[in-house]
């Protein structure tokens, strides 16, 4: 049976669980103990360790034949010390997984001004944020280098699931950009990317990043309007850039600044995904009010 150790237990994760069940040997690295409960109960076995501290993580060297990393980077810098951690842990056996995958951010390619991009397209990331993610991947590809395993990079937008929609920046009533000025944006229902997460493990690639994202790039007010018209909020006021950026938190408008629309032929065609939610209209036409 194949072995598999998932880093960053959450959301995406706890989506994997009920198509792995039984299927194959699943570990799971938990910060607290109350989680290693819940994750032993979801059926996998809980390792505790924290990234952030890298004595903590003796006992995931060797665990594993195959590695889910979805933990974030640490908050600040721009370098990410939890992957070098995560790196350092898993070196220090000499059998090494061999395949990797990793849900990094669309965020790496920076602000492309409304325009299409692809997996070839540069990247350019901007905030600390993003570039923690491209030293994120950039480790792990050196690391699949010298090891010979297998790595897909998952590039993902905005993640959402039906319990998981921004419906308190619509009840706080904040302003979004008027059309003509407004960035475009992509999602990804969190199943889905789960799904992609698993056909990847699937299929080993020799470092190669897939665009995760759904068939519809949106405007962001667009995404608002249609979220406030489903679940009968108001529509959020439209203002120019300038009086938006003035009204919102700087994280906030970190998201909102950058626009681009990002294609997901590679997904589809070379990994073979098809979307259970090919955009969120279509998860939203599913759901009972
Ligand atoms: N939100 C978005 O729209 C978005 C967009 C693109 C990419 N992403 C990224 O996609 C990935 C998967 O998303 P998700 O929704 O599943 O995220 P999530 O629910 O926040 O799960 C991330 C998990 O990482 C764990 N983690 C964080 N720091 C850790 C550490 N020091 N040591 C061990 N575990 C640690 C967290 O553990 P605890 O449960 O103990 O906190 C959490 O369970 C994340 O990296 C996320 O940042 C998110």
């Amino acid at each position: 049976m194949k072995r598999w150790l998932i880093i960053g237990a959450g959301d995406v994760a706890q989506r994997m669980m009920p198509l792995l069940k039984h299927r194959v040997r699943l570990f799971a690295l938990c910060r607290h103990p109350e989680k290693a409960h819940f994750w032993r109960q979801l059926g996998a076995i809980p390792i505790l360790g924290d990234l952030d501290d890298p004595k903590s993580l003796t006992r995931i060297a060797g665990v594993a034949d195959g590695i889910f990393h979805f933990a974030p980077p640490n908050m600040t810098g721009t370098k990410d010390i939890r992957t070098r951690h995560l790196i350092s842990a898993l070196s220090r056996c000499h059998s090494v997984p061999q395949s990797i995958v990793y849900i990094s951010t669309t965020g790496v390619y920076g602000d492309y001004q409304g325009q299409w991009v692809n997996e070839t397209t540069p990247t350019k990331p901007t905030s600390s944020r993003a570039k923690r993610r491209v030293d994120a991947e950039n480790q792990l590809r050196d690391f699949a280098r010298r090891t010979g395993a297998s790595l897909t990079i998952l590039r993902a937008p905005g993640i959402y699931a039906e319990n998981r929609l921004p419906l308190n920046r619509l009840k706080e009533q904040l302003p979004t950009i008027q059309d003509n000025e407004d960035s475009w944006s992509n999602h990804i229902h969190a199943l889905d990317l789960a799904r992609a997460a698993i056909l990847s493990m699937h299929q080993p690639f020799n470092s190669r990043v897939f665009n995760t994202v759904d068939d519809e790039p949106m405007q962001i007010g667009t995404f608002y309007d249609m979220l406030a018209d489903f679940f009968d909020y108001a529509r959020p006021q439209r203002l120019s850039r300038n009086q938006v950026k003035n009204m919102i938190s700087e994280i906030s408008w970190s998201f909102m600044a950058e626009s681009r629309k990002i294609a997901n032929m590679r997904l589809t065609q070379e990994l073979g995904f098809s979307f259970f939610y090919p955009s969120v209209l279509s998860c939203l036409s599913n759901l009972k009010k």
